[in-house]
């Protein structure tokens, strides 16, 4: 078993679909592996040159990657449903990758019912605490429990054990945790590192762990997040950053260090990727909430001397565009 892992390093959001998308490309995975949260993710894709939003679906499935959902889900049986028709009318063939956990714990009606009237926190409302509550009261529905499930559900060890190689896709952001967010502003399911081997994994197979950020913060939620500053206001809108799952608008503000730091040394990153450079470039505004940094190679030696290599990151992956990890439309180059 060798295991790379894809974990977001602020609230979500970061880019880590794209990600998973790129890695899947160079055809070394045997499993791509969803390790938490339940469709209250969206992960936009572009495959193909066309555009994807995918929920509870582990990126696997556009490459026949085995894509397996896994212990440390919770799925809304309808909404899978959904998402299988909607991936397969593009042409994507789920049915023969797709493996369920069968100790993946049910999003039931009643939990969507009652999400729905969350007021405080400001969730997607897609049944996912009150799914986890559930699981951890120990009166939950699990997938073997789900007769539609049958013909996905394997035990996830037996499943990866052995020659395999992995990716696992995470969902969130390590400040959505809810050990380590802004508590109750979390989310019910832990998204970093640990919660990746909690499915399964082998601790020692881990190889890589795939860091993402955006150059700058955003937050979908009920606390108080962005600034009363103009430059927030342009960086949503060139940013469109708009809720995947919920299509609510995303609270803006400048890159956290010290979140960031910590999460990389939390989580053991050795790969940072630092997505949407081309927003802050199109607008020329730079920072981090410690102040504004004065153009791009500022922004840039700021990021290489904060986050490496003390920390661990042996590479830093500037990206500036949807697909890939790379950048393609960067005019001036570093001295
Ligand atoms: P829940 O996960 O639906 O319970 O929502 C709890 C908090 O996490 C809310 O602030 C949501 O907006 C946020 N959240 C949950 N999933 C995501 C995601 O995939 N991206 C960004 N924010 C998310
Ligand atoms: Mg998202």
């Amino acid at each position: 078993m060798i295991t790379d892992i894809v974990i977001g390093l602020q609230h979500g959001d970061e880019g880590k679909g794209k990600v998973t998308h790129h890695l899947l490309k160079s055809g070394q995975y045997t499993h791509c592996v969803r390790f938490n949260g339940g469709n209250n993710a969206g992960h936009t894709i572009i495959h193909n040159g066309k555009k994807f939003v995918t929920h509870s679906i582990p990126a696997g499935v556009f490459f026949g990657v085995k894509s397996v959902i896994g212990n440390g889900c919770v799925i809304d049986p309808a909404k899978l449903e959904e998402e299988i028709k909607y991936l397969e009318s593009h042409g994507i063939n789920v049915r023969d990758n797709l493996k369920i956990a069968k100790n993946a714990h049910i999003i039931t009606t009643l939990h969507k019912a009652q999400d729905g009237k969350d007021e405080r926190i400001g969730t997607t409302r897609t049944g996912n605490g009150p799914a986890y509550r559930d699981k951890y009261a120990r009166v939950g529905a699990r997938a073997a429990d789900i007769p539609e499930l049958y013909p996905f559900l394997i035990d996830i060890y037996e499943e990866l054990s052995g020659d395999s190689t992995i990716l696992m896709e995470g969902a969130q952001g390590f400040w959505l945790d809810p050990d380590w967010g802004d508590y109750p502003y979390v989310t019910s399911s832990h998204t970093g590192t640990a919660a990746a081997i909690q499915n399964g994994i082998n601790p020692r197979s881990i190889r890589n762990v795939w860091g993402i950020i955006k150059a700058y913060e955003t937050y979908v939620g009920k606390r108080p997040f962005q600034p009363e500053e103009k430059v927030f206001e342009r960086i949503q809108k060139v940013g469109q950053e708009f809720g995947a799952t919920t299509g609510r608008v995303r609270q803006c503000n400048w890159l956290n260090s010290r979140e960031i730091r910590q999460a990389i040394d939390m989580n053991g990153v050795n790969r940072l990727v630092v997505n949407k450079m081309d927003v802050l470039r199109e607008l020329d505004a730079w920072g981090t909430t410690e102040g504004r940094i004065h153009g791009e190679e500022h922004f840039r030696r700021h990021i290489e001397d904060q986050f490496s290599p003390r920390l661990g990151i042996e590479k830093i992956y500037f990206s500036d565009n949807p697909r890939t990890i790379g950048e393609e439309n960067r005019l001036t180059d570093a001295a």
